[in-house]
């Protein structure tokens, strides 16, 4: 019998009762989904992948053709190193800082659908900056995090000697305002007005709540002249969902990316003890959410959600009440498997113990403390710490190729941990066995048979 039969016979087998599921892989829903919501979902990862096409609005200026372009490792939702880029004119002679919105700043259109509309960067801009695409899977989580816990960040940061605070906004689609979870500097706060802002910035889709094309350098006359499809370009399909809906559908039922071991390493440890963890808060539950299976869930997203100051880290543009050096603190849920960090992806190259080291190196600012304690640690709690951050993303029995795919190597690698000819002992939340042992108890047995069985890819 082969392994992969062994597993369905096994699973199915009557009585047996398998108890505790594997975390979601990225690009999977929450768990929890009705049948309609999970049909939802799926509409939803079309339109995030289907490329817009010009009789459907896309254009005249756009950075590219759908939200999977840029969104996409290690899935449909995913992040992408390919960064949009960000102008200005910087604080001088008295003068603050300038986005040159008159010129078409502060996001550069770098394509066009028509060469004689394209977008440039003009030449009062002295400063630029790139920004690469986050996750977004656990966005309808984020979207659930209660207003009164990130008020209450706000509350203690004097007491942690800190300065973070919450960037307001209401969102363009109605309802109250709430502070921002998304984006390196802080971006509308839900989902839907994420989406909305996204697609009419990203894709020049215009909607009810943003109808507006972008102009060229801010050139009304030369929008006029590329512009053929009439405002506003995102209208109802047959079930009477716009893209704008479909696409926030999919995000908002984005399972949050896997952490494993779940809790415990030694590394999390350090990580708080160093300070880290004031910015990057470990844990919330999510309150009321008209999506049901996004409603009291605990989340480990890592951020307080708060603007803080990055000194030589800032990326030189203000944006609203963000100034120059000021950032949203980059949730760290799903670390694992980026391959550049910070806003403009600038860390990059090396294995990801060298990035992490590199990003930390590249905090400022508000961080400086930290930096410093982190700094002083030894090698090895050092090291701890990194191997902490690597577990954040990394999904549970892919051990013996780390491929985001569960197969039958990693069921012999796992099983092999436990039970091979020369166990590995003792088991915990730092040893190797720790991504195959699901319930942390210190074996491999019927539990971790069935959650493998359900998480096994399968060929
Ligand atoms: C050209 C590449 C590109 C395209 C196309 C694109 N994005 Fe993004 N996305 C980015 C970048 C870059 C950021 C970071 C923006 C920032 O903070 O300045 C981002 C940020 C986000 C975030 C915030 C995630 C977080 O946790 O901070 C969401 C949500 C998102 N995009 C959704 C979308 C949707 C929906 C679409 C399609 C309508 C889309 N994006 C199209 C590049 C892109
Ligand atoms: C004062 C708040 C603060 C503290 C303290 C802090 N960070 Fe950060 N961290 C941030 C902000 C803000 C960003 C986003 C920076 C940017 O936009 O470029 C960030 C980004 C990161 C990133 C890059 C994430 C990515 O997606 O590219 C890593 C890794 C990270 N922090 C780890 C740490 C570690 C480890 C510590 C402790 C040694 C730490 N941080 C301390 C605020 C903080």
């Amino acid at each position: 019998m082969s392994l992969h039969h062994l597993l369905l016979a096994l699973g199915t087998s009557a009585g047996l009762s398998l108890g505790q599921d594997h975390q979601a892989r990225m690009g999977e829903p929450v768990p929890g989904l009705t049948a309609a919501e999970a049909d939802l979902f799926d509409a939803g990862a079309l339109a995030f992948a289907a490329g817009l096409t010009i009789p459907e609005g896309l254009g005249p200026i756009m950075n590219d053709v759908s939200c999977g372009a840029c969104h996409n490792i290690p899935a449909l939702g995913g992040w992408g190193p390919n960064t949009v880029i960000r102008f200005g004119r910087s604080a001088q002679a008295g003068q603050p800082f300038d986005t040159l919105d008159l010129l078409g700043g502060s996001l550069l259109q770098e394509q066009a659908i028509d060469p004689a509309c394209a977008e440039t960067i003009p030449a009062q801009a002295d400063v630029t900056s790139e920004r690469l695409a986050p996750i977004c899977f656990g966005a309808g989580l984020l979207e659930a995090i209660p207003e009164a816990a990130l008020a209450q960040n706000e509350a203690v940061q004097a007491s942690l000697g800190l300065a973070g605070y919450r960037r307001m906004f209401t969102p363009l689609e109605g309802g109250p305002a709430g502070a921002s979870r998304f984006g390196w500097k802080g971006g509308p706060s839900t989902v839907m007005s994420f989406s909305i802002d996204a697609a009419n910035m990203e894709m020049g889709l215009t909607s009810v709540f943003m109808p507006d094309d972008q102009a060229p350098n801010g050139d009304q006359a030369q929008l006029a002249l590329c512009d053929n499809v009439a405002d506003p370009e995102d209208a109802p399909d047959a079930q009477g969902y716009t893209r704008v809906d479909r696409i926030t559908h999919f995000q908002a039922m984005l399972a949050a990316p896997p952490q494993t071991p779940r809790s415990g390493t030694m590394g999390e440890g350090v990580f708080a003890a160093v300070g880290c963890a004031d910015c990057h808060t470990p844990t919330y539950t999510t309150g009321p959410h008209a999506i049901g299976a996004l409603s009291g869930v605990e989340i480990h997203p890592y951020s307080d959600f708060l603007i803080h100051d990055m000194g030589s880290g800032g990326d030189g543009i203000a944006d609203g009440p963000v100034s120059e050096t000021q950032h949203l603190t980059r949730a760290l849920w799903g670390l694992s498997l980026r391959t550049s960090m910070m806003h403009d992806g600038s860390i990059t190259g090396g294995s990801f113990d060298q990035l992490v080291h590199d990003a930390i190196l590249a905090h400022g600012g508000e961080a400086t403390a930290s930096q410093a304690a982190y700094l002083a640690l030894s090698p090895s709690d050092q090291g701890a710490l990194r191997k902490f951050l690597r577990s954040l993303g990394q999904a549970e029995f892919d051990l013996s190729d780390d491929d985001h795919d569960v197969d039958e190597y990693d069921w012999f690698f796992c099983f092999q941990q436990f039970n091979g000819p020369v166990p590995t002992a003792p088991h915990g939340p730092d040893s190797v066995g720790a991504l195959c042992d699901l319930d942390q108890d210190g074996d491999f047995d019927l539990v971790e048979f069935g959650a493998f069985q359900r998480a096994f890819t399968g060929q």
